[in-house]
């Protein structure tokens, strides 16, 4: 079998970048697990049997965006359940953080949960606060593109708001499940994208819509304060870095305009620093499995150039990631054509095995930037599943 992690980018035609994208479509849905919940990667050692609010998250906007409003909506029911389950540790966590004197980061809500939303019994990076924005943020574009009754989430939005407006100035890891101790700029854009869509949408009113623009006011000025450098949005509070998952805070998520001074240089930071041929790493310091490049961080490239008006490097984008599938289709994590830690790929192959294939966020991104390219027709409603 050729190894897509060390084939160059072969010339993709328009029928093979269509084909990929609803390919990418069918396997999400047909991995998604009875519960809803969409599997992060159902071989990969370490991930099988767990979703993440992040990765699904992401995903359910990817299938919504091309028409799969049912498998969409399953995955938000699951997500419901989820919150739903733990109201009183919600309860708890907004209390004490009300009253000066917030539960340890042990007690806040984890990062992934088991396909039948329990924790599940493995250790994990927990906890991390992106995903309880962006969850609510796809709900709510989800809502509005498809004019779905959002009734049945109603409890399991508010339960999210009242964590996020309690909780949203806590340190936590990042997106990759690193750097506990600092406040990421991805997350927050996260957490100020679901806000605002919630209270756009009015999924929210009275007092927590209130809250939930005042939050957002106050994190957009702390970004604006504390989570730049150089004119381009910055990886934590402080920090002088770039990292690439701070593209989702430009698109999809829309909380920097792409075209503004503060989205442009932040697009052209991550291009310059951590895009290589096409293929765009996670930060410059990365390790993990020798620190390759991840086609879902291309796409999250090519959809922060759309945004900003650049039909064809978003295209480009594309279709470097579609360069990175296995004969069979399959989008894998991250490939090793260009690492930054070539000596450190071995421990993580010991560790763990093979990189992640498939990746269901992978394809997500993927289906994404390709329905927003019109490269794909979205499925009618006849299509639907
Ligand atoms: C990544 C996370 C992701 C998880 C599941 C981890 O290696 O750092 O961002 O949520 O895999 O895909």
């Amino acid at each position: 079998m050729t190894d897509a992690a060390t084939r160059p980018a072969a010339a993709q035609t328009p029928a093979s970048l269509a084909a990929l994208a609803s390919s990418s479509y069918e396997l999400i849905v047909a991995e998604q697990h009875a519960s809803g919940a969409y599997p992060a990667s159902p071989t990969f050692s370490a991930y099988a049997g767990y979703s993440w609010f992040r990765d699904g998250a992401f995903t359910a906007d990817a299938v919504s965006a091309y028409g799969g409003v049912e498998s969409a909506g399953r995955f938000f029911d699951w997500c419901a359940g989820v919150l739903q389950a733990r109201s009183a540790s919600i309860e708890r966590i907004v209390q004490r953080a009300g009253a000066g004197n917030p539960v340890p980061d042990a007690e806040m809500l984890a990062t992934r949960f088991a396909l039948d939303g329990t924790e599940g019994t493995d250790d994990w990076w927990d906890f991390q606060l992106d995903g309880y924005g962006t969850w609510l943020w796809a709900l709510a574009e989800h809502a509005e593109r498809h004019g779905v009754d959002t009734e049945r989430w109603q409890v399991a939005v508010e339960l999210s708001v009242d964590y996020l407006l309690s909780s949203w100035r806590r340190s936590c890891f990042d997106w990759w499940e690193e750097h506990a101790s600092e406040v990421h700029v991805s997350t927050l854009g996260c957490i100020a994208a679901g806000l605002r869509a919630v209270s756009r949408s009015g999924l929210v009113g009275g007092e927590r819509r209130a809250g939930a623009d005042a939050a957002v006011a106050a994190i957009l000025d702390l970004i604006e304060r504390e989570g730049t450098s150089d004119g381009h949005l910055a990886k934590w509070l402080g920090s002088a870095e770039v990292d690439a998952s701070l593209l989702a805070v430009i698109s999809p998520l829309g909380v920097v305009d792409a075209r503004s001074e503060l989205g442009r240089r932040t697009v052209a930071a991550v291009d310059e620093q951590l895009n290589a041929d096409g293929g765009v790493h996670r930060y410059l310091a990365d390790t993990f499995y020798g620190g390759g490049q991840w086609p879902l961080l291309s796409c999250f490239l090519g959809l922060a150039r759309l945004a900003g008006g650049d039909r064809a490097g978003a295209l480009d984008a594309l279709e470097w990631a579609a360069s990175t599938a296995a004969d069979d289709g399959q989008l894998p994590e991250q490939v090793g054509r260009h690492l930054l830690a070539p000596d450190r790929t071995a421990e993580w192959v010991d560790r763990w095995g093979e990189v992640a294939s498939p990746l269901l966020w992978s394809h997500a991104m993927y289906l994404r930037l390709a329905v927003d390219l019109g490269v794909v027709a979205p499925l009618g409603a006849e299509g639907d599943r």
